[in-house]
């Protein structure tokens, strides 16, 4: 009878074992497929207004191409040194896609980012403009 009784343990614990793996292997997948953002708040609609305080070094917010990004903890990063400042608080997206102010003026290079920069950006994306 106690030797059942011990089958019947073992088994329990046996199946118990083999749900916990197959459970947390299937988490891990889909935490690899969901896209992760590091604020994880990519669908938040900010106005011009809410961009336009975040306009220094302390707390640079940016908006490109519609979307917006907090780019501050990038600005220590950024290959091109302090040009990066010139994109707080204001629309960026010729900055950024060309290299040049909004009147033409080069801005470096006056080429367009690299795709590695674009997935940079990517990273730090915290919503989208209201239209
Ligand atoms: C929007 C304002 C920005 C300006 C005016 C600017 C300007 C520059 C400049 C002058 C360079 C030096 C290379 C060259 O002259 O071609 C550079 C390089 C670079 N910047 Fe920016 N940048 C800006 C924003 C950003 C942002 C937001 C990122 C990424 C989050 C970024 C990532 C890079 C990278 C990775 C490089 C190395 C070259 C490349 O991959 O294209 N920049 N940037």
């Amino acid at each position: 009878m106690s030797t059942k009784l011990f089958i019947i343990a073992i088994s329990v614990i046996g199946v118990a074992l083999i749900a916990g793996v197959f459970v947390s292997l299937n988490r891990s997948a889909t935490e690899t497929t969901t896209p992760s953002t590091s604020t994880g708040r990519t669908d938040t609609v900010y106005t011009l207004e809410d961009v336009k305080i975040h306009d220094s070094k302390s707390s640079c917010w940016t908006i490109i191409s519609g979307s917006v990004y907090d780019i501050t903890s990038y600005i220590p990063r950024h290959p091109g040194g302090e040009e990066i400042l010139r994109a707080c608080g204001t629309d960026a997206t010729s900055l950024f896609t060309m290299r040049r102010t909004s009147d033409g003026e080069s801005v470096g290079s006056g080429s367009p980012h690299s795709p590695n920069a674009e997935e940079q950006l990517e990273k730090l994306k915290i919503g989208e403009l209201a239209s």
